[in-house]
């Protein structure tokens, strides 16, 4: 899975030829989230960490007429003449990077002609953030070639805006910060109302994080997010005019019976909770890894869970099953879904000499109910995007 530089390098010259004239080389990471989940678009709290895997990017300017983008993980050799503004490409991958550019433009600033190679070692589609990565690696990486000098935040927010409204998923802002502001063995304490963010240093002790791959194929994953999504707004629309908010997380625990009093809807009710509890539990579990009390750590996990799955109902039978398969097995401290959900990754803590024995075991109840296989990954924590010399 990890990446081969020189093999990298290989595989640019092997396309675009000229050895003598070498590419630049850019990373950004994938991330997991380890609680705080559904909460980024309802101005929240989330708790997510950059993994040291993820995206790199090789290139280097050649003329002013067009950008040329290879991937080693999709097919296509994709030409797109340089443009004060970008169009999507139907269903093509290059909408990723292509939307950051056009991002770029509409601040006046223009990319000169490049020669891109992209290689992800963060697998597609599992709710490790693929997506953010590739946008802020070109963030990163056009903000050179373009001599923009724009601050990390801001590159984060054109990220946020290209997914938004040049890919057309309606994601929060969690995945491209954390993919930006990642740093190693720390994880994130966000405020996504205020930005205002803190690090935390992720000591588990002799206990080891391990993300589960469910490599359920995603369906309906966009819809269903944007219906939720849909479903906070109509709650802060029905609770404003008696009790003002700006969203969601403008109502506390201390609250909830106002949803009894002014919410009809017996599902909309739900979807609420899940947001007002999760921001009570990210909060809890911040100050519970503060004091290193991984176990409480754990249980907050296993409760965040517990919320996606029947108030917010995002999980789904193959995540359900990781999860609350994976909690019978010894040495499990907390484990839970992370990201999106539907299908994608679960998060777990687990005490380091019962690591292996996890993995077995839960790969093989998992390929007996479900038919799918699992994939396991024991992620080092690391840095946000940048440059690499
Ligand atoms: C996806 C989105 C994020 C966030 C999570 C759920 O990863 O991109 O913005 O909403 O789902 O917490």
């Amino acid at each position: 899975m990890k990446a081969d530089i020189n093999f990298l390098h290989e595989e640019f010259f092997r396309i675009y030829g000229d050895r003598g004239n070498t590419p630049v080389l850019y990373f950004s990471p994938g991330r997991v989230n380890l609680i705080g989940e559904h909460t980024d678009y309802n101005g929240g709290y989330v708790f997510p960490c950059a993994l040291d895997f993820g995206t790199y990017l090789l290139v280097r300017k050649k003329g002013a007429s067009e950008l040329r983008m290879n991937s080693l993980n999709f097919p296509g050799d994709v030409r797109i003449p340089v443009s004060r503004s970008y169009a999507k490409i139907e269903k093509s991958w290059t909408n990723y990077p292509a939307g950051v550019i056009n991002e770029f433009a509409k601040l006046g600033f223009t990319s000169p002609g490049t020669e891109m190679l992209f290689y992800g070692d963060i697998p597609n589609g599992a709710g490790l953030s693929s997506s953010a990565s590739i946008e802020m690696v070109t963030a990163v990486a056009t903000n050179d070639l373009c001599n923009a000098g724009l601050p990390m935040m801001e590159l984060v927010k054109m990220s946020q805006r290209a997914e938004n409204m040049f890919v057309g998923m309606n994601c929060g802002i969690m995945d491209q910060f954390a993919v930006g502001f990642g740093k190693k063995d720390h994880a994130i304490n966000l405020n996504c109302d205020t930005l205002e963010y803190k690090y935390a240093p992720l000591n588990l002790g002799n206990r080891r994080l391990v993300i589960t791959n469910t490599n359920k194929r995603r369906g309906l994953t966009d819809s269903k997010y944007n219906e939720r999504r849909a479903q906070c707004d109509r709650v802060v629309e029905l609770i404003s005019p008696h009790h003002p908010i700006k969203n969601l997380s403008g109502l506390a625990i201390s609250d909830l019976c106002l949803l009894d009093k002014y919410i009809p809807d017996e599902v909309l009710r739900r979807r609420a909770r899940h947001v007002i509890t999760e921001n009570n539990r990210t909060l809890e579990a911040i100050s519970a890894l503060e004091k290193n009390d991984i176990v409480s750590l754990g249980k907050l996990m296993n409760e965040s869970h517990d919320s996606l799955c029947k108030d917010y109902e995002v999980t789904g039978a193959e995540l359900d099953t990781l999860v609350y398969e994976g909690r019978k097995l010894p040495g499990v401290i907390g484990t839970r879904m992370t990201g999106a959900g539907f299908g994608g990754c679960t998060v777990s803590i687990v005490e380091a000499d019962q690591t292996e024995a996890f993995m077995t075991k839960l790969a093989e109840i998992y390929h007996s109910k479900t038919g799918l296989v699992a994939d396991f990954y024991l992620p080092g924590i690391g840095d946000g995007a940048r440059k690499i010399d």
